[in-house]
């Protein structure tokens, strides 16, 4: 059942408006829970897609499933037809900015970490795959007729996070993937380089954290970069194949690419959100759950792969000070920066949220030196929230996925701390999901987390 809100408000009173966007509201609810009951496992997803198509081009932590964002985004998008518009200001690989997109959505997308926006550029460009075949051949010509003996980059650790005879290939794709041209394809040889470059460090791949494989294991460890690049972008390829067709089979593709407007840009989302005019009709987000060192490491986990891409060619804003130690990009993400604000601003905190003082005060008892991280993330959360709040427009659509992680074995309320903190912002709770997490790797994001294997999707709406 589709409603359209121009045609509701077109001359109607303003109690009968929010009456009607209120019937809207329950269409909307209705069509979460009729799905629910349809199918038990449908925010869990089993046949779950990470692993496929353009998802797959470089494995980014705690990535979202791509098909429940798209239902979610489909559940809203049918029942409320002014929703043409779409933000993620925590976008990582970007899987809602393409959920959006396979909605025939406006996207805007931002994140801390100069990956996240080297993916999103890669996943929601439009490839011309004659190009980028013809590209492609040029460069594995280009490598494998390589034979300087020269290694094109130097970072502090080199040596013991990569074997010589793997930065001896690496550096014939760096040069290889400097001779293309096109800024598009670059950036496509880029992430596919960010692939090879995690693959084939000395890095274990089994945490999102850097750990050494034991010696024994790097020595007797056999990698071709150059096979595995090839490999790898041979199955890009055939990836952006599926998707172009997917896009095309809706309709969104034109003569310059996709439809609708897409934005992605560096920025920290403390600091600045991008707001389009008329502001934004739908955010779908999943914020970190605590301070990067403590939960997901996002920034360490790029930081191998960044050293090998030239960063201009991500966004002309990335600066090397960014790369200077593996913690850099943590420090500056959510709750990166342990400088407690003022008493004033905790105790505001406080008020707005009864859940996030409880939690403090528990823990003060049990574990007084884990509070100030807690205080600090969640200050940095809600300066977010608020800018998020502005973004977004009256009556436009809040989704956000957040999970209950434990600090010293007391459960932080993540879910009922976000809902206090937007509703204090006139942003109202319209249902909440809850979803098992298959993903092991997720599941167990570190010790202190070991116990969290369900998280919130939460639904809300903007009511001024
Ligand atoms: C849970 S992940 C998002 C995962 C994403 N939904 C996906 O499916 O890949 C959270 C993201 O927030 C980003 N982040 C953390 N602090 C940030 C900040 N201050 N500004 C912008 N992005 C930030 C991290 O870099 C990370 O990519």
């Amino acid at each position: 059942m589709t409603l359209n809100i121009a045609s509701y408000n077109n001359g109607s009173s303003k109690v009968s408006s929010i009456r009607k966007q209120e019937d809207i509201d329950n269409l909307i609810i209705k069509k979460i829970a009729s799905l629910t009951i349809n199918d038990s496992k449908i925010w869990t997803s089993p046949k779950y897609d990470r692993s496929k198509n353009v998802h797959r081009f470089f494995q980014y932590p705690a990535m979202m499933v791509p098909i429940v964002q798209q239902t979610l985004i489909e559940s809203i998008t049918t029942v409320d037809n002014s929703v043409t518009t779409i933000l993620d200001p925590f976008m990582g690989s970007a899987t809602s900015i393409v959920a959006g997109m396979m909605n025939g959505l406006s996207c805007y997308g931002q994140d801390i970490n100069p990956l996240s926006i080297l993916l999103s550029k890669v996943k929601t460009h439009y490839f011309d795959i004659e190009e980028v075949s013809k590209r492609s051949i040029e460069l594995i010509k280009s490598i494998n007729s390589d034979e300087r003996l020269c290694i094109e980059k130097n970072f502090r650790g080199i040596d013991k996070w990569f074997k010589v005879s793997v930065s001896l290939e690496l550096s014939k794709i760096v040069r290889g993937i400097r001779k293309c041209e096109d800024i598009e394809i670059r950036r496509l040889f880029w992430i596919t380089l960010a692939e090879t470059v995690r693959l084939s460090s000395n890095d274990r791949t089994s945490t999102f954290k850097l750990h050494i494989r034991p010696l024994e294991e790097i020595q007797n460890r056999n990698i071709s970069a150059n096979e595995l690049f090839e490999k790898l972008l041979n199955r890009n390829i055939d990836d952006i194949v599926s998707h172009n067709k997917m896009l095309l089979s809706k309709m969104l593709v034109g003569k310059n690419g996709y439809k609708k407007k897409i934005s992605i840009l560096f920025k920290n989302s403390t600091e600045y959100i991008f707001i389009p005019n008329g502001g934004i009709d739908l955010l779908v987000s999943s914020p970190p759950y605590g301070d990067n060192s403590t939960t997901v490491p996002y920034g360490q986990h790029a930081y191998l792969p960044l050293q090998w891409i030239d960063l201009k060619d991500i966004d002309e804003s990335i600066t090397e000070d960014l790369l200077s130690t593996i913690s850099a990009i943590d420090r500056k993400s959510l709750g990166g920066k342990l400088i407690l604000p003022s008493q004033e601003i905790v105790d505001n905190l406080f008020e707005i949220s009864p859940s996030l003082r409880n939690v403090i005060e528990k823990l003060t008892v049990t574990h007084p030196d884990k509070t100030s991280k807690i205080i600090c993330f969640t200050n940095d959360l809600y300066i977010v929230l608020q800018k998020c709040c502005e973004a977004v427009r009256k009556n436009g659509y809040l989704v956000w996925t957040i999970g209950n992680r434990r600090v010293g074995g007391i459960e932080i309320p993540n879910n009922r701390i976000l809902i206090e903190l937007l509703e204090h912002n006139g942003i109202k709770l319209l249902t909440e999901i809850k979803r098992d997490i298959l993903n092991k790797r997720m599941a167990q994001r570190n010790r202190s987390t070991t116990t969290m294997v369900t998280e919130d999707i939460l639904i809300f709406r903007k009511t001024f």
